[in-house]
């Protein structure tokens, strides 16, 4: 493998998230955190932080208004998604089996098994750390997640905002009080899933600590990339590829735009998180 790495990529960066993907994600924050914040405030009314929140928030009535609101933003991220995975596959990929079947695939392959078992080998000592690919087996997972989420909390969100319209549909009347379960029941788990185990393989994880910024600048340092994605980075160099994926670093004061933003993200998912053990343990009804 040639040796690409000179003095003069040294404040060279890897672009590895499209501009969409970018705004997709920050509105995806932007609504998961407004549905988890007025959501929790419906569900833990009983708390004196629900009432506090929802003072905030203009009232209980107006936190519903909000959580409205938010699900059409994220059901938005939802359709824009699949809209540009039509458009990668007519213009990037030759067929839907490329897509979904390539070496960039989101679905599980054979390799992420492997990655997964030679994960927990290197994790307790015994092997070296796996040559990861474009997506980890953990990358994917969490991408799956948010499609199996989006669609048992919106079907049952959607149940729970037009009652009438599905009772009309022929659903009976007690399947409004399994939607509200349902609901609620995803949610925290949602909740407690992405402020925790979602937060630490992004941000928390020793490689990335306190915060991996690449989500929103959507660049990396090249010698950051080469160590973190192995298997990506020599497949590119070898195909003589890698020159088209290299940008300059944002300047300093967009950085720190987006540290603000990343901050605010984490410290209002650590609350949310601390909230719900609060109210599970000590004030559960
Ligand atoms: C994406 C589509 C979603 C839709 C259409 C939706 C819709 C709704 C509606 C209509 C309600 C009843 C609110 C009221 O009575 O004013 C509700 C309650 C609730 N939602 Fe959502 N929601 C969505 C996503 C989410 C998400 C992502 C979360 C959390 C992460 C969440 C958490 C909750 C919680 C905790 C409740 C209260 C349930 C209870 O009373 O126990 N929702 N939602």
């Amino acid at each position: 493998m040639a040796n690409i790495i000179s003095a003069e990529y040294k404040t060279v960066q890897f672009q590895r998230f499209s501009r969409l993907n970018r705004v997709l994600h920050i509105m995806m924050i932007v609504s998961f955190i407004s549905l988890a914040l007025t959501g929790m405030t419906l569900k833990f009314s009983y708390t004196s932080w629900a009432a506090i929140l929802s003072h905030i928030l203009g009232g209980f009535e107006s936190a519903g208004f909000i959580h409205r609101f938010a699900a059409v933003i994220m059901f938005s991220v939802f359709f824009i998604h699949i809209i540009d995975l039509i458009r990668m596959r007519r213009k990037e990929y030759n067929s839907w089996k490329e897509l979904l079947l390539g070496k960039n695939t989101m679905l599980f392959n054979k390799k992420d098994w492997h990655d997964l078992r030679d994960s927990l080998k290197w994790f307790l000592g015994l092997g070296e750390r796996p040559q990861y690919g474009r997506w980890t087996y953990w990358e994917k997972f969490d991408y799956f997640a948010v499609f199996w989420g989006i669609c048992v909390i919106g079907s049952t969100g959607l149940t729970l905002w037009f009652p009438e319209f599905f009772t009309s549909l022929g659903i009976p009347g007690w399947l409004i009080n399994v939607a509200t379960i349902i609901h609620s029941d995803e949610a925290l788990l949602a909740t407690g899933f992405i402020f925790t185990v979602h937060f630490f393989n992004t941000h928390l994880r020793p490689e990335k600590f306190p915060m991996d910024l690449v989500i929103f600048s959507g660049r990396v340092p090249l010698e950051e990339y080469k160590l973190d994605r192995p298997k990506e980075y020599n497949e590119l160099v070898e195909s003589g590829a890698l020159e088209e994926y290299l940008v300059e670093p944002y300047p300093p004061i967009v950085i720190r735009a987006i540290k603000v933003f990343g901050w605010t993200a984490l410290i209002f998912g650590f609350s949310i998180i601390i909230w719900i053990i609060y109210a599970m343990i000590f004030a559960y009804r």
